[in-house]
């Protein structure tokens, strides 16, 4: 198929730019280099330089004939966006209204969205399934919710079918070693773990001490990279044979704490990784992890790094072919 990747040069957009190619497919990106690198761009892809706000971008790119839309151009750290509201409201809600008006104007009819586990707020219960309650406690969380019911509406009305791809943690980069351009200041604990093994940083500060979980900090079940590429071919597929659309989470099932991430990376990376135990961050709950019981149904999805060294040791190669050993 002939794909448009938006945000295809970013961290998880060039994951899944390599692998649609790898497996056969057209691609074109489409990024504005804000957060991506030039150097993750894939030579066999088409680039188109643009940003998600300019309609008349979107709809150049668009002439040139797509079967589908891939769409991993967002703001992503839930933090900063409870403090600069307005840029997620327009970058995510705004920016993705475009792309959706521009796949009508287009009649381009299949859409992969990068959704989020932050869409559902604090657990209820765990492991968190699709039908969990919908209360996001960040604005991050709150512009992906209402891209997926927005959704709703442009199947019905336009009848663009989608895949809302609701991603756990995602850490780990390409196995291969073909994608190396690191995030520019990650904010998302496995690099800042890794920055600090790499002496970029001096510590990592562990946020909270007091969480009702083994070692009082907090639990997330973190997703490889590679394993959510596979996720977003079989998306495609999925709307390719099933024609119809589908929320699903992405995520391995089971959670590591805080101290067990750093402990690990110790080990991956053999270096020293200082801590310092600082209060909580507001809105983080103390325990998630996923079902994926839906993507492995629908999707035949089937996570192969499910544990955390493996995450650890294909993320820390990528530091190190940036910062490499003395
Ligand atoms: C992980 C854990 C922190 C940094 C993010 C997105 C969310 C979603 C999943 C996709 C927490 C702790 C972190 C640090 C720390 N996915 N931490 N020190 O907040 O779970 O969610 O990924 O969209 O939308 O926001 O990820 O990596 O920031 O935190 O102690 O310097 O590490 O408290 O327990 P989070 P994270």
């Amino acid at each position: 198929m002939n794909v448009l990747i938006i945000g295809g040069a970013g961290y998880i957009g060039s994951h899944v730019t390599r692998r649609f190619l790898d497996a056969g497919h057209q691609v074109s990106v489409f990024d504005n280099l804000s957060t991506g690198h030039r150097a993750n761009l894939q030579k066999e892809a088409d680039f188109f330089e643009g940003d998600i706000l300019i309609k008349g971008k979107l709809l150049e790119a668009m002439s040139a004939g797509f079967d589908a839309v891939i769409h991993m151009a967002a703001f992503k750290n839930a933090g900063e966006s409870m403090e600069k509201p307005e840029i997620y409201a327009e970058n995510n809600i705004s920016g993705t209204i475009n792309i959706l008006n521009a796949m009508s104007e287009a009649r381009i009819k299949k859409f992969v969205f990068s959704s989020s586990s932050s869409v559902y707020g604090e657990p209820d219960y765990l492991p968190m399934d699709e039908k969990h309650p919908l209360i996001p406690v960040s604005f991050y969380g709150f512009s992906k919710l209402e891209i997926e019911k927005l959704l709703k509406w442009y199947e019905k009305l336009r009848g663009i079918q989608s895949v809302s791809l609701r991603y756990f943690n995602a850490a780990g980069y390409d196995p291969q070693g073909r994608i190396t351009g690191l995030e520019k200041n990650p904010s998302n604990l496995i690099p800042v773990v890794l920055e600090t093994a790499a002496g970029i940083r001096d510590k990592v500060l562990v946020f909270g001490s007091d969480y009702k979980t083994k070692d009082g900090s907090g639990i997330r079940d973190y997703v490889h990279v590679s394993d959510l590429s596979n996720g977003h071919l079989a998306a495609l597929e999925y709307l390719e044979n099933q024609k119809q659309s589908l929320i699903a989470n992405l995520g391995i099932e089971r959670g590591f704490t805080v101290h067990e991430v750093i402990e690990s990376a110790r080990k991956v990376t053999g270096r020293e990784i200082p801590v310092e135990v600082v209060d909580r961050r507001a809105g983080d709950p103390a325990e998630v992890y996923s079902s994926a019981t839906l993507a492995k149904k629908h999707l035949g999805w089937d996570p192969q790094y499910c544990d955390i060294n493996s995450i650890l040791e294909t993320h820390w190669k990528a530091y190190l072919a940036n910062y490499p050993e003395k």
